[in-house]
């Protein structure tokens, strides 16, 4: 086995969103939840980890890369979920470069590891959960591990929580499981993501300068503390799982919204109850859900559901594209760019939906009128700069390997960050 060779493979993982959420663990250590979960996956295309990993007798340990900056993997989900994945290896034979790497010989191993976001990590998008998944993702694929995706949405749950349901396109289910030792608790698919294609998601990242208390730690105190937790977990979430898995059966966008606000309002409403309490949203936050909530109101039927993770950006999911274009006129109307910020940079990802919304240039944003269901007493309030950007996306595929080795992170000689 000896000589310079290395053996690498490049994965790609979408980040998801829940709509019933995780919160709260009855074990830290293999991170298992006090309840079950739903989510959707987001297009890769705007939101997702590309990760390499590679393995060569000339490596002396186990390195990563975080975009472009060594990180240390000493910590203890790293262990985990390196451990694992390890114990799952099997005989590799690569006729091409002539490797051989027998089972036994992997725990002897070193590993390289560069994980690349297309997405800025400072804007307090889920990146741990898209992260972690392609990492054991990657690692599968590189060891020959036998395991299906449940099984290393197992694995990758033990890196991060919401980790376990990128794993899948479309529709996700987290279930939270009843062994001691965590066999059960991991994600299946519900449905994948042509099951629903009508939706279009659109994140506002919002403006702050809070620093935020970690998911880990926050989840932690509302377990200690909070009797509505409890409550939730026991008696709420159980009957909603059953009800919100029917609406994306049947694509029922009216029931689907109304869980999704609710649960997102539950989620912050156990922050609240926390000891002491913990602050995700900010006045932007609760803005943004006055908007949509007068909007569906008016309406009559929910066009847009909202829901909000550990930070302020809010997540809105339009039942087709019609929503979504009148939905950003909307947004645009309450939040438009600063003087120095370009449209083209304030909207990313998919831009078809400003053209459907007629905004061609900046002067568009400035000549939009009031929406149409504030009332004349009313002001019409605008709050510039309180959303950094936009970013347009929708329902999207689960991990992928990429074989085009142009887009590996790390130098197939070297092993080291290209
Ligand atoms: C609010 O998965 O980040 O996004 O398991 O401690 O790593 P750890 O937490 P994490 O928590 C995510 C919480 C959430 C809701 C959700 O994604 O379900």
């Amino acid at each position: 086995m000896a000589g310079k060779w290395v053996r690498m493979v490049t994965a790609q993982t979408p980040t998801n969103i829940a709509v019933i959420k995780y919160w709260g663990k009855r074990d830290e250590a293999l991170i298992l939840p006090v309840n079950d979960s739903i989510s959707v996956t987001l297009d890769p295309a705007h939101l997702c980890t590309t990760t390499t990993v590679a393995v060569s007798p000339s490596f002396d340990q186990d390195r990563m890369w975080l975009n472009g900056k060594e990180i240390s993997l000493a910590g203890g989900r790293f262990q985990s979920c390196l451990r694992e994945i390890r114990s799952r290896a099997c005989d590799v034979e690569d006729e091409e470069k002539g490797i051989k790497i027998a089972k036994k010989e992997w725990e002897n191993l070193h590993l390289h590891i560069a994980s690349y976001n297309n997405f800025p990590t400072a804007a307090g998008l889920a990146s741990s959960a898209a992260g972690f998944a392609c990492l054991v993702f990657a690692l599968a694929k590189l060891m020959n591990a036998k395991e299906d995706q449940s099984q290393l949405s197992a694995i990758a749950r033990q890196g991060s929580g919401s980790a376990c349901r990128s794993l899948y396109g479309g529709f996700v289910k987290w279930i939270m499981g009843n062994d001691e030792d965590g066999r059960d608790s991991l994600a299946v698919q519900l449905a994948d993501e042509k099951h629903w294609d009508d939706l279009v998601i659109i994140i506002a990242v919002v403006s702050s300068r809070q620093k935020e208390t970690s998911s880990t730690s926050g989840m932690r105190e509302t377990v200690e503390t909070s009797l509505l937790l409890k409550h939730r977990a026991k008696e709420i979430v159980p009957k909603r799982i059953v009800q919100m898995e029917e609406a994306i059966k049947n694509r029922d966008f009216a029931s689907f919204a109304q869980l999704t606000c609710t649960d997102s309002n539950q989620f912050h409403a156990v922050c609240l109850d926390t000891s002491p309490p913990i602050f995700y949203m900010n006045d932007t936050s609760h803005r943004i859900i006055s908007v949509v909530e007068k909007w569906n109101r008016s309406e009559g039927v929910p066009q847009v559901a909202y829901t909000f993770d550990a930070g302020p950006n809010a997540v809105m999911i339009a039942r087709d594209r019609k929503a979504a274009s009148l939905l950003l006129q909307r947004l645009l109307f309450h939040f438009p760019p600063n003087a120095d910020t370009d449209l083209n940079s304030y909207i990313i990802g998919d831009k078809s939906i400003l053209q459907d919304a007629g905004i061609q240039k900046k002067e568009d944003v400035d000549a939009l009128p009031p929406p149409s269901n504030i009332k004349d007493d009313i002001p019409s309030h605008k709050f510039r700069g309180d959303v950094s950007y936009f970013i347009c996306t929708r329902p999207g595929r689960g991990p992928v390997l990429l074989s085009d080795k142009s887009q590996a992170l790390l130098n197939p000689e070297t092993g080291l960050p290209k």
